[in-house]
């Protein structure tokens, strides 16, 4: 017998001792998959008695226990954990060792697990939070384990290979109770994704209370009715008015909720198009004045916010204003896609506006436009982000772009050294079929499997290395004109989230689709248990 294999089969041989009979029944099933995974022998046992520590005290430090503790509750039936400050890791405990001086990004996190206990070491609260979530994931998911809390012998070493690691959610087609979006915060946070884009106002709805212009809810938030059946060709509507806004208070609580979980939330402020509502509830808004109506059908609508007007501006200042105080985030999305043109090509006061500020058409009374909203943003300290419309006729200084009608116009953007978050209709758009429509619900088109998002690769190959660092990110957009339910939602983005989650934080080498689908069917074990209703279309193979 050689040497190599006499020490495998003693390496065998021992971890037999230790429950395992071949290395291969060890598995680390992690989403997103860490940057590197060390598996060592032996494991620990949570039990009632475990203890967590920290070795400091903030409201970060009840987060991060909270964040094992909801787990252990919601999945094992546990009591919370007892936890309190330490100085030093203690045997058989949790310790989450916040390191300021660890060289590692805020969002990365080392964890070791063994005989003694874990430690889960970072540079910043984030980390922690992250490799917590590591932690959970290392627990049993299977419900004949779920007796015990046998933890793997490891050490994984993490961090995020994008800033931006987002999900959207469209709540004006069809409205989405706080409640509901409180779970859509924490299974993102699950899954390490950091930023939430929250569309507020559309042509179907508004949907966020703002003080000065209660219109905007009194009547903005209200429709008389939906269109039934495919926006292409449909023409039956259901009769029934459809409504709901968050008031400023359940706003608070959202964006309260969602850092402690180290998400952020991005709201958008539809402008100038896809602002029928607000057009409805303030005519003087538009062009013509109206009378305008809370869109019942889907599309892209010709009546959008007069640029001409310095009312317009007023009003777009005293909702921001609003909304800025409401949301801590450095980016504030203000729409700007698919705006037509007609109405201001018609207007009196746009085309003064365009002679008066020697724009050459309307794509730069566009560029106007958004430049005036990313001046008042800048004055405020904050950045404006915007859909890949807002290149048109010339970006606004500091403008980042969302890059959804391809990519084109996040190369464009990141050639001029703006940031950019890469979502293209292509492989992020969650609104678009999974598997053969035949055996799905009714969705806009397009065809969107779960492998196509999982081979997304966010930086276009035709970027230097320079431009590259421009693009931020990527994100998964959810657009709910044919999604009524929460059901409905959660089947449109789960598993797709998942494989967005590997994409926006997992080396683009270290992606394998078949062993990410094997990782996947530990992970769906706990969607069952917190009840997320998922689409099994790329699991039932
Ligand atoms: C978009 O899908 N209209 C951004
Ligand atoms: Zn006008």
């Amino acid at each position: 017998m050689n040497y190599i294999k006499f020490m495998a089969l003693t390496i065998l041989a021992s971890l037999s001792l230790f429950g395992f009979t071949s290395s291969e029944e060890i598995e680390i099933n992690i989403i997103p998959k860490p940057v590197s995974v060390k598996i060592n022998q032996g494991h620990f046992l949570i039990d009632q008695k475990t203890k967590i520590f920290y070795n400091f005290e903030s409201d970060h430090s009840t987060n991060i226990t909270s964040a094992i503790n909801n787990h252990l509750i919601k999945f094992f039936s546990f009591e919370p954990l007892q936890h309190s400050f330490l100085r030093e890791p203690k045997k058989g405990s949790i310790f989450l060792k916040l390191n300021r001086a660890l060289k590692m990004p805020k969002e990365g996190y080392r964890i070791e697990i063994s005989k003694r206990g874990v430690t889960i070491e970072a540079s910043a609260p984030n980390g922690l939070f992250y490799g917590v979530q590591t932690l959970i994931q290392m627990m049993p998911a299977d419900a004949e384990k779920l007796n015990e809390i046998k933890l793997q012998s490891v050490q994984i070493v993490d961090f995020p290979r994008f800033d931006w690691r987002g999900l959207h959610l469209d709540v004006c087609r069809h409205f989405m109770p706080k409640e509901f979006i409180l779970k859509y915060i924490d299974y993102m946070s699950m899954h390490k994704l950091n930023t939430f884009h929250f569309h507020l106002t559309e042509d179907q709805g508004w949907r966020i209370e703002i003080k000065k212009y209660p219109l905007l809810t009194e009547v903005g938030s209200k429709r008389e009715e939906t269109l039934i059946g495919s926006g292409r060709s449909s023409k039956q509507y259901d009769g029934v008015p459809h409504s709901g806004f968050y008031t400023q208070e359940d706003i608070k609580e959202i964006v309260e909720y969602a850092s402690k979980r180290y998400v952020n939330v991005v709201p958008e402020i539809e402008m100038p198009g896809h602002a029928l509502a607000a057009l409805a509830s303030y005519p003087h808004l538009g062009c013509t004045s109206g009378p305008y109506k809370v869109a019942t059908r889907w599309g892209v609508f010709d009546d959008v916010m007069c640029a001409g007007k310095e009312s317009t501006f007023e009003f777009i200042e005293g909702v921001l204003e609003e909304v800025l105080a409401l949301f801590p985030s450095e980016y504030i999305h203000i729409g700007g896609d698919e705006c037509p043109k007609t109405k201001w090509v018609e207007c009196p006061l746009c085309q003064k506006r365009i002679e008066q500020e020697g724009l050459k058409d309307e794509h730069e009374l566009q560029s106007y436009f958004i430049q005036r909203a990313g001046k008042f943003l800048n004055s405020k300290g904050r950045k404006l982000i915007g859909w890949d419309e807002i290149l048109e006729g010339g970006l606004a200084p500091n403008a980042a772009v969302m890059s959804w009608r391809g990519v084109d116009g996040g190369i464009a953007a990141a050639k001029q050294s703006h940031f950019v978050v890469m979502t293209p209709g292509s492989h992020c758009y969650f609104d678009h079929y999974q598997s053969d429509p035949q055996t799905q619900p009714l969705a806009i088109g397009g065809f969107t499997p779960l492998e196509k998002i999982y081979s997304y690769e966010p930086v276009p190959e035709t970027l230097s290395q320079d431009e590259a660092r421009f693009i931020m990110g990527a994100q998964g957009n959810v657009w709910t004109e044919y999604m009524k339910t929460t059901e409905h939602v959660e089947f449109m983005v789960y598993p797709r989230a998942a494989a967005l989650s590997e994409v926006v934080w997992s080396e683009k080498g270290e992606r394998d689709y078949t062993e990410f689908l094997k990782r996947l069917g530990e992970q769906v074990k706990r969607y069952d248990v917190y009840g997320i209703n998922y689409s099994k279309a790329a699991l039932d193979k």
